[in-house]
């Protein structure tokens, strides 16, 4: 039954493509001989970017390093609950770098950075929901990182066991609408982390594969609008029946990485 929803306004880290491209393949989206038209990328870019400015969310901005093509991808430098930062170590080497790259930026900006020991890629597979700290692993963030952010934010923290690779990030596969719910794609979970999931949200919103691989689960909420891929047709039309007001940003030029609207947006929450 639709509600009315309520927004709350964000704050938002994001890193502009100018160095970004496909030189390397580390999941299966990214494919050399598809080539980004860059100019194309850095437009549907200024879009997301105008579009949370217009809808009341403040957007900073982190200066973007030569050789760092997948830089762009701001959720997975860190995640940050209460002002306290818990930084990244990438799972690939070609992207270790971009770690120092963001810390730099918090550092400046006055916060204390968490390094973890263990692999761990930002908001890429840790999701705030709510009263949890939703975990994926299975492809990039280890379990041990998990335990890490558990002792180091004090929020109970559910470890979600993914198993496809087209959904190789927790952020990918599901997202919090808001406090109390998420959405999420179930086959992109192991069977008992399905049962996980329909415990704690035996209300949340249910996509198709076909959304999930339109990337419309990696999308960004605030807690009314929901900022989502425009092919994810079926999900868009889902989200609306409950009372969210979709507002559709393509970043087709980014899913040739692996990407879209949510890997390109780390929040910082006070
Ligand atoms: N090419 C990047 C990688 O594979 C894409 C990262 C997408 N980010 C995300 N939060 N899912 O690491």
């Amino acid at each position: 039954m639709p509600t009315s929803r309520v927004a709350s306004p964000r704050r938002f880290l994001v890193c502009e493509p100018e160095h970004f491209e496909v030189r390397y393949a580390i999941n299966p989206w990214m494919r050399a001989e598809v080539p980004v038209d860059t100019a194309r990328a850095a437009r549907q870019w200024s879009t997301l970017i105008e579009t949370y400015r217009a809808h009341g969310h403040a957007v900073e901005s982190v200066p973007p390093v030569p050789g760092l093509p997948d830089m762009v991808f701001a959720a997975n430098c860190a995640v940050v609950m209460r002002g306290r930062v818990f930084g990244s170590l990438f799972h690939a080497p070609e992207r270790r770098p971009e770690s120092t790259a963001y810390e730099t930026w918090f550092k400046a900006a006055g916060f204390d950075v968490y390094r973890p020991e263990s692999v761990c890629e930002g908001e890429g597979d840790l999701v705030p929901a709510g009263r949890f700290l939703l975990a994926g692993t299975g492809f990039r963030t280890a379990r041990a990182a998990h335990h890490e952010a558990q002792e180091f934010f004090g929020v109970p923290t559910i470890g979600l066991q993914l198993v496809d690779p087209h959904f190789y990030h927790l952020d990918t596969a599901l997202f919090a609408l808001d406090e109390e719910n998420v959405a999420y794609y179930p086959d992109a979970f192991s069977p008992g982390c399905r049962e996980v999931l329909a415990r704690l949200f035996p209300d949340a919103v249910l996509a198709t594969r076909e959304d999930a691989m339109a990337f419309g689960l990696n999308s960004v909420s605030d807690g009314r609008h929901v900022f989502i891929a425009p092919q994810a047709t079926g999900l868009i039309d889902q989200l609306t029946d409950r009372g969210y007001v979709p507002v559709p940003v393509d970043l087709s030029e980014f899913h040739k990485a692996g990407g879209g609207i949510k890997c390109c947006t780390q929040e910082i929450r006070s």
